[in-house]
């Protein structure tokens, strides 16, 4: 396990072979890197992508599961399970985009993280407020349930087998980035919340920027002492890009 990952969500963009043309130069101006590198498409692709990455560097991530390990009746659904027998080896638990647009709320995403991981998955557990409460000034509050949603459920123990990323609403897709002072605080309060339950764990959890992160501004980012990587959107739709970041991560 690398100090620092890059995670790629590519949300519902592309089809078929768009997502192999991305693939195919991801694989071929791969690096070395310093961190962990994954990404996570759409679920239709996820088998095929699974076997064009087999043997690189890259993981696979899926952006959704369902809450119930299953197997059984909830059509439409997807199984931590099935996830992982496609070659996932980590799964976004909790995006902004769930939270608002399929009103997941922390109770549901408690209980996906605890699916991911029964079902042997890396849960990636999104947090972040909306601009209006950072304007209201209760970004820790929200930040702060967000993640206790997911510790009373799971246990502070459940965090060495996960990832958390803080992703300010305002942020995503928007072009506004955080400053680098602005997310850090965030993230030190995550990890200082986690260490009042377990220091140790604290100091190994990765926690992940999310929210226009580009090559332009990823090395900044991350030499934040508490920004372990970043979960990236729209640029990661950009193998040029994308790999740019990947390579800025220390
Ligand atoms: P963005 O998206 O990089 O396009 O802002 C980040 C995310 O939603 O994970």
């Amino acid at each position: 396990m690398r100090r620092s990952v890059v995670a790629g969500n590519w949300k519902m963009h592309g089809v078929r072979a768009d997502q192999a043309r991305l693939v195919g130069a991801l694989l071929e101006g791969a690096e070395d890197f310093a961190c962990d590198v994954l990404v996570c498409p759409p679920f239709p692709y996820l088998l095929e992508i699974s076997r064009q990455l087999s043997g690189s560097v890259w993981r696979l991530g899926a952006q959704d599961l369902c809450a119930d390990p299953g197997p059984g009746a909830f059509t439409g659904e997807v199984s931590g399970t099935m996830l992982h027998d496609v070659g996932c080896t980590h799964v976004l638990v909790g995006h902004s985009e769930r939270r608002a647009l399929y009103a997941e709320d922390d109770a549901l995403i408690a209980r996906k993280f605890q699916a991911a991981q029964a079902a042997g998955l890396v849960p990636i557990l999104c947090v972040g407020e909306s601009l209006d409460e950072r304007e209201r000034g209760v970004t820790e509050t929200v930040v702060g349930r967000q993640l206790a949603a997911v510790l009373d459920v799971a246990g502070v123990a459940a965090l060495s087998r996960a990832i958390i990323a803080y992703e300010p609403v305002w942020a995503i897709g928007t072009g506004k980035t955080a400053t680098v002072e602005q997310a850090q605080a965030v993230h030190a309060f995550i990890r200082g919340r986690v260490a009042v339950q377990d220091a140790m764990i604290a100091r190994s959890v990765r926690i992940l920027y999310g929210g226009s992160v580009k090559a332009s501004n990823a090395a900044e980012l991350f030499a934040q002492p508490d920004i372990d990587g970043g979960l990236v959107g729209g640029a990661s739709l950009h193998a040029d890009e994308f790999l740019k970041i990947g390579a800025a991560a220390p």
